[in-house]
């Protein structure tokens, strides 16, 4: 499974966010409750045991004849016969020598403890450290004070809470990467409708599908089917836009022929010659424009989106085969290396538009040599580019180019609005056209438009 680091502002990110803080709440909940819940029970189970150990101390010991203090046997524990263990006891009584365990080989222990028939503890210091010092007193046989007192070692009660922590670091560290690694797996199972959901958008934009398909959960499923409808609506709204101004154009057509007839016989005439001159003028300009609306109604009026997108380099070769015909005496050359197979994501039609205007231009002014050069080295960064071996257009010149019924060559024929379609028809597909002399003469190139 390939690891996705979540984009900043994503919602896996504020959820992986929340599930992480989420899981370590409750791991440091479980540590500390555990902790606790632990060394208070240990604590309480040694108290216990040395409670009971200072009693036995209390019943095994004895005065002997002599005056000495004895013991009638060992205490029960082994550890309070090892040199140092942590483990220590010792009796005391006034004027007798003290007895001590053989764990003591060194130091003593405090008896202030051990100054009431009541069983009393505290931290102290013993031979090897802080200990846990228990001890009581009882009357001796000759009515003496006899100092009953046990100590361990802290530390070894440390010893068993830490080796306790120890093993619940490893348990928790266990139980928190499996928590994390549900949460996201829960994560990319609960978003993975709208990753469907973004790759059929993709698709749609690429124009491989024409709406949001696929079945999506309750939540999302009414999002999925109103952005169908809105792009159903929308589509239907710019046929009909594209529609209306074909008709709009066309319904024009008539009255305007009308209107230029009836200039021309006024610009014919002395008296109003000027006139006549400017009304031809501006139906000339209005003319263009009607014909530069109906032009652009037919290039997208009521087509469907796009297909498959345009397959390099084969989109040219019908347009090729067509420039050959319309301009015989040119020589077209296609040099698409590198580029079989490739798929640009845009509407093969106004493609294939925008190619032919561009080749019928060249066409036109070539002095001979035409060249369509595809590039596509990288994948972000397709481009076509026309080349022909023409006169070029003034450098000044060339942002004119693209206005509607611009020429700058009225020998030839045209109207003036192959540019300006083109022009818009990039635009639309998110491509750019531009225009620029090359060494040979004008090179038109198209690419996806930078950001
Ligand atoms: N390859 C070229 N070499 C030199 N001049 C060009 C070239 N392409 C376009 N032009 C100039 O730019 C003008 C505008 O081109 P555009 O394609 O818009 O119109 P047109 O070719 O004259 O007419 P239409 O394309 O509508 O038939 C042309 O009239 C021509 O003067
Ligand atoms: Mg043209």
């Amino acid at each position: 499974m390939m690891i996705r680091i979540p984009a900043a502002g994503s919602l896996r990110l504020r959820f992986l966010m929340a599930v992480s803080l989420w899981v370590m709440l409750g791991i440091a909940a479980i540590w500390f409750s555990a902790v606790g819940i632990f060394s208070r029970h240990v604590e309480q189970s040694y108290h216990e045991e040395l409670e009971v150990h200072v009693r036995e101390l209390g019943g095994l010991t004895e005065i002997a004849p002599d005056g000495t203090i004895v013991l009638t046997r060992p205490l029960s524990d082994p550890r309070y016969a090892e040199p140092l263990s942590g483990f220590y006891w010792q009796v005391t009584a006034d004027g007798r020598a003290p007895l001590r365990s053989a764990s003591m080989t060194r130091g003593r222990l405090e008896e202030d403890i051990a100054h009431s028939p009541e069983i009393l503890h505290r931290l102290e210091n013993g031979p090897t450290g802080p200990a846990i010092t228990y001890g009581y007193t009882r009357k001796g046989p000759a009515g003496e004070d006899i100092h009953f007192v046990i100590a361990t070692d802290q530390r070894e009660l440390d010893r068993l809470i830490d080796s306790f922590t120890r093993d619940l670091i490893a348990w928790l560290a266990g139980l928190a990467a499996l928590l994390l690694a549900t949460g996201v797996a829960i994560i990319s199972f609960g978003l993975r409708p709208l990753d469907r959901l973004s790759q059929a958008f993709a698709r749609l934009r690429h124009g491989e599908t024409e709406e949001l398909e696929g079945e999506y959960p309750a939540e999302i499923a009414p999002l999925a089917a109103d952005l169908n409808a809105y792009i159903r609506q929308n589509e239907a709204m710019v046929a009909r836009a594209r529609v209306q101004a074909g008709n709009l154009a066309h319904c024009l057509r008539t009255p305007l022929a009308i209107i230029t007839d009836e200039a021309e016989r006024l610009a014919a005439q002395d008296h109003c010659r000027d006139a006549g001159k400017v009304l031809l003028e501006q139906a000339g300009a209005m003319e263009q424009q009607i014909n530069y609306q109906l032009a652009r109604a037919r290039s997208g009026a009521g087509r469907k989106p796009a297909g498959r997108g345009v397959v390099l380099p084969d989109v040219a070769f019908p347009i090729l085969r067509a420039m050959e015909r319309l301009h015989p005496e040119k020589r077209f050359t296609l040099d698409a290396s590198g580029c079989k197979g490739t798929v640009l994501p845009v509407d093969p039609v106004d493609f294939a538009e925008v190619l032919s205007i561009l080749l019928d231009n060249a066409g036109k002014w070539a002095r001979r040599d035409i060249t369509v050069r595809f590039a596509c080295d990288r994948a972000s960064d397709h481009a076509v580019t026309i080349i022909d071996d023409g006169p070029g257009i003034p450098e000044a010149m060339i942002m004119q180019a693209f206005d509607v019924g611009t020429r700058f060559d009225h020998d030839t024929a045209g109207s003036g609005l192959g540019l300006p379609i083109a022009r818009d028809l990039c635009e639309a597909m998110g491509l750019e056209l531009t225009l620029a002399n090359g060494t040979q003469g004008l090179e038109a190139s198209v690419r996806a438009r930078r950001p």
